[in-house]
């Protein structure tokens, strides 16, 4: 595996942790709001990203490169209402969506033809973070940001359940 293409790699991990992180610092919000199914939502999410960089991880691994750890940033802590939030995963997604994108060029640039397969996954898997962020806007939304209609979503968004996706 060509240096650039492990420190490549080894920065999505970081992108990838820090989005579990920023998350799981989402759920802690929703938690505090005593709301306990968008906390959920957001576990699950971070567990997803814990998943994603691990991915990446067994990946480096295969190809006989090397993982190395760097600081993780310390995401928002103090966030103004349920709606924004969840523009904001839909943000940091379309943020994401570019990174993955970068690291495909780069793939077709070193002719890394092996990361380039893995990254395919990656790809189609930002078009269902981003769509279902985009739809998880829709119906907050339509439930209004207090009251019943946002109650009756939490319920909802507590039987999200985690799903490991398939090995790299
Ligand atoms: Fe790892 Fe939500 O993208």
């Amino acid at each position: 595996m060509k240096a650039n293409v492990q420190k490549a790699i080894n920065g999505q991990i970081n992108a990838e942790i820090y989005s579990a992180y920023l998350y799981l610092s989402m759920a802690a919000y929703f938690d505090g709001q005593d709301l306990p199914g968008f906390a959920n939502w957001m576990k699950m999410q971070a567990q997803e990203e814990m998943a994603h960089a691990m991915k990446f991880y067994d990946f480096v691994y295969d190809r006989g490169g090397s993982v190395e750890m760097k600081a993780i940033a310390q995401p928002p802590v103090k966030f103004k209402s349920p709606l924004v939030v969840v523009q904001q995963v839909l943000d940091h997604e379309k943020d994401v969506t570019a990174l993955i994108h970068a690291l495909y060029e780069l793939a077709q640039k070193e002719k890394d033809y092996a990361f380039e397969s893995l990254l395919k996954w990656y790809i189609d898997e930002q078009v269902e973070e981003e769509s279902t962020a985009g739809q998880l806007i829709d119906k907050l939304k339509l439930a209004g940001d207090k009251g019943p209609g946002l109650f009756m979503l939490d319920k909802e968004l507590g039987g999200r359940t985690f799903t490991p996706p398939p090995a790299a």
